[in-house]
């Protein structure tokens, strides 16, 4: 599959079937999110990998989340550490664990898997059901699994919407 099928073929799933993800796959994503670029090469965050099922449901009880919290067989938690704002003014580990985990996603999808990006939830709720650390930010929880729904692909703007040649037009 060449990326840009990928980047045009996944969809956000929120069903899953709770059928277990072989190792292999798992490791190929993890990969995916090591060899991300980041700033200075950095790397700041740290990837928890959730497969408990008594994580899973104090996870989904602590946020009030959907039933795929707890169905899809991995959540995948992208905790951030270096929270310096960079001279763009943008936050150097939340760009960096974002990049990671959209490399991730791809790397999902071509596998036959479904994620969905969830930011939608009380970072300090998820820090304590999970037990990160204080000094770590929680970026995302994505729920990684065979997906057991076919939703519709959602719209994207039009290129001309989005993008502008040499001269910014709003
Ligand atoms: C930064 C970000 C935050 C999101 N937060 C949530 C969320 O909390 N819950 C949810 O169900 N979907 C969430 N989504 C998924 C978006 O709703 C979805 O990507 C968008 O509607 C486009 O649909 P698609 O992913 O199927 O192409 C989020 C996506 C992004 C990129």
């Amino acid at each position: 599959m060449d990326i840009l099928t990928a980047i045009k073929g996944r969809k956000s799933i929120r069903k899953y079937s709770t059928k277990p993800i072989e190792e292999e796959k798992l490791n190929k994503i993890l990969e995916a999110i090591r060899f991300a670029p980041s700033a200075r090469n950095g790397q700041p965050y740290k990837i928890l990998v959730i497969r408990d099922a008594a994580k899973k449901a104090a996870l989904r009880k602590e946020l009030e989340a959907p039933a795929y919290f707890e169905d899809a067989p991995v959540l995948l938690a992208a905790c951030g550490l270096d929270h310096a704002v960079m001279n763009n003014g943008q936050i150097k580990d939340t760009i960096d664990a974002s990049i990671a985990m959209a490399f991730a996603v791809l790397q999902a999808y071509e596998l036959g898997l479904g994620t969905v990006w969830t930011a939608g939830y009380d970072g300090e709720k998820m820090k304590k059901a999970l037990g990160i650390p204080a000094q770590y930010s929680c970026v995302t929880v994505i729920p990684l699994g065979y997906a057991a729904e076919d939703p519709d692909p959602k719209p994207r703007k039009e290129l001309n919407e989005i993008v502008c040649y040499d001269e910014f037009k709003e």
